[in-house]
């Protein structure tokens, strides 16, 4: 398997039994990613994006073929490898962001270091970063209620990061934000992704998710029907 590539598919299937036959949700997939790439997979609902990103955070396992993460190959994974993987190196971003209500902003991003051994003093550390990453030190100790939407999608990008995962999987961030949110939690992303070499992997329906992508794959049907390198523009408006 290819080291080179943060993450890399060959021949991915994935099908789901359905009665006496089966459903074909993904086929014939080949992809690679290298690090610090900021892409996307876009097409219509059903097209597959939820199922392939899933298979990349090592929640789900392709029907045939080999998805390698870093270089391990998530089929192989013990248990505990692939929780550790998924702990250490990946970052989910939802589109319900599911923050734990009970929690104030600060516990909501330390809970994802809680499954490494760090001391109170480092985790402190690093959660202050990532909230001043999304612009967000002065509602540390606010609870998820009395955040605007816009707020708890940034809290989610700042519990994915964190951990300074090296990938991030964004399945379709902006649902639920309007105009200038969207705007303002991409160009965060995007700030991230220049400066710590994130790779970014989004899914998404949305014109204003894409202007900032710069590689688009089209997925219909299960298969990629165009994969683009695309020239984001520097300011989208
Ligand atoms: N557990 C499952 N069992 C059976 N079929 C499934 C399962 N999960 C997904 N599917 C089917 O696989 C196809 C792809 O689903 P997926 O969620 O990946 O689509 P999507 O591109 O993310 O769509 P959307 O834009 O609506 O989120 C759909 O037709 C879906 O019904
Ligand atoms: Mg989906």
């Amino acid at each position: 398997m290819n080291s080179d590539y943060v993450i890399s598919l060959r021949n991915v299937a994935k099908h789901y039994p359905i009665g006496d036959g089966r459903f074909t949700a993904l086929q014939d997939i080949n992809l690679d990613f290298s690090q610090g790439e900021f892409s996307g997979l876009v097409g219509p609902s059903g097209s597959g994006k939820t199922t392939l990103l899933n298979i990349i955070g090592s929640l789900d396992s392709p029907s045939e073929g080999t998805a390698s993460v870093l270089g391990k190959n998530i089929a192989t994974l013990s248990h505990k490898e692939s929780a550790q993987l998924r702990n250490r190196e990946i970052g989910f971003i939802f589109q319900v962001y599911n923050l734990l209500p009970v929690y104030t902003v600060f516990e909501n991003v330390e809970f994802a270091l809680l499954l490494q051994n760090r001391s109170e003093a480092e985790r402190k550390k690093a959660v202050m970063d990532a909230l001043e990453w999304v612009g967000l030190t002065h509602l540390a100790d606010k609870k998820p209620s009395k955040l605007s939407g816009g707020e708890g999608q940034r809290v989610a990008i700042a519990r994915a990061m964190v951990k300074r995962p090296s990938i991030v999987l964004a399945d379709e961030p902006s649902a639920n934000l309007d105009a200038r949110n969207t705007h303002g939690i991409l160009q965060t992303m995007k700030d991230l992704n220049r400066e710590l070499k994130t790779t970014f992997l989004f899914s998404t329906h949305d014109e204003k998710v894409m202007q900032y992508l710069e590689r688009i794959i089209h997925l219909d049907d299960g298969r990629i029907a165009q994969d683009e390198i695309v020239h984001a523009q520097s300011t989208p408006t």
